[in-house]
């Protein structure tokens, strides 16, 4: 089914290019005044060790956090914003796929997305979040209802709490509807599609507007041997797709896109259009009897960006569909170890079922 012919181009981080001078950061640095620099509008680069640099960006973060209240959500972006500036001013050097410093992690993202530069710079965290991103790859994540690892391709949204998966999977478990074709809006690493399979559904249609999740469900697919059951497509919501669905799944971004939001990220914000336009559009992709499942949670709420609930306001005001129930699940504590901010105590998460009205 999935069209293997299909050559997708994953986005990567850009390679810097500098039209100023960079002042030079090595072992013989001193730590706060590179920091200092960066905050400037300066720009770095790290020219012996790795840990030349991991030590400027916890000076840099010593720096600008120091004393904020992380529990102010606003405020604290506006914190973010400053680092994520200045940090980004710190560049790291990449030779032959490689980065070009002493004792650095290997990353394979670097020769499987620039087969095409040999010689450029990257910042330093773009550079951590390729190393992040490829050791999450590297080692797989287990999820509820699937037998085999997902190992997430490179800027492909993945779940790493999974509150939401237990509770769809719970809900397919018990569904007893036709199981011919799903649809999955917004698949990023495919989890719910594969678990449509794994329940039972013959096939699945995939889309997602970020072509880097496109080729992490198309390598999974085909590491699973499931290529034929899953059409996973570069889609703005249902685009490029034109079957209908028994069941159409969605788990949308969960907070509302703000103006001031840095490096917008399309799985986490949304655009104020996005849910009048899968309203208006899912019902012509639903068989006979076919129904719409959307996750959400009450993060906006519980964190104070917003009240307003999409899914609340279509039934309310849109006409077009009327719920067949809803489901509701509270977020437990990640880990121990991690210190659980106040807002995160109240969240849950929340499984609608609907129907065309
Ligand atoms: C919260 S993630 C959910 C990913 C996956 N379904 C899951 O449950 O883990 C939202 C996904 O929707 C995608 N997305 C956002 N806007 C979209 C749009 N207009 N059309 C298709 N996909 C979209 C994002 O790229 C992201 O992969």
């Amino acid at each position: 089914m999935s069209n293997r012919s299909e050559k997708i181009k994953p986005d990567r981080p850009e390679p810097v290019r500098l039209n100023t001078e960079a002042f030079s950061v090595s072992k013989q640095s001193d730590p706060r005044d590179a920091a200092q620099k960066l905050q400037n509008g300066e720009y770095g680069v790290v020219e012996d060790r790795f840990s030349t640099g991991m030590a400027v960006l916890s000076e840099l973060k010593k720096c600008i956090f120091r004393g904020k209240n992380k529990q102010d959500f606003a405020a604290y972006r506006d914190v973010r914003s400053l680092f994520y500036h200045a940090s980004n001013r710190l560049l790291v050097p990449v030779e032959n796929n490689q980065i070009a410093l002493k004792k650095s992690p290997e990353i394979g993202w670097l020769k499987e997305l620039y087969p095409d530069i040999e010689t450029f710079m990257l910042t330093f965290p773009q550079i951590q979040g390729l190393n992040s991103s490829w050791q999450w790859h590297l080692r797989g994540i287990e999820y509820p209802g699937l037998k085999e690892r997902i190992h997430p391709f490179y800027g492909t949204y993945f779940p790493t709490r999974f509150d939401h998966l237990r509770l769809f999977y719970n809900w397919l478990r018990q569904y007893s509807g036709k199981k011919t074709a799903a649809i999955d809006v917004g698949t990023g690493c495919g989890v719910l599609a594969f678990q449509m399979l794994n329940c039972g559904f013959e096939n699945v249609a995939a889309t997602d507007i970020n072509p880097n999740a496109i080729i992490s469900v198309k390598q999974h697919a085909e590491k699973t041997g499931l290529s034929d059951r899953i059409d996973s497509k570069l889609s703005d919501l249902f685009e490029a797709h034109n079957q209908k669905a028994d069941l159409v799944v969605f788990n949308p971004p969960w907070l509302p896109a703000q103006k001031d939001t840095e490096g917008l990220d399309g799985a986490i914000y949304y655009e104020p259009d996005l849910f009048e336009r899968f309203f208006s559009d899912v019902r012509n992709r639903l068989k006979e009897g076919g129904r719409v499942v959307i996750l959400f949670s009450n993060l906006a709420e519980s964190v104070g960006i917003s009240d307003e609930h999409p899914v609340k306001k279509e039934l309310q005001y849109g006409g077009r569909f009327k719920k067949i129930g809803v489901q509701k699940r509270k977020v437990v504590k990640a880990s121990k170890k991690t210190k659980r901010r106040d807002h995160r105590k109240r969240e849950f998460v929340e499984l609608w079922e609907l129907e065309p009205a």
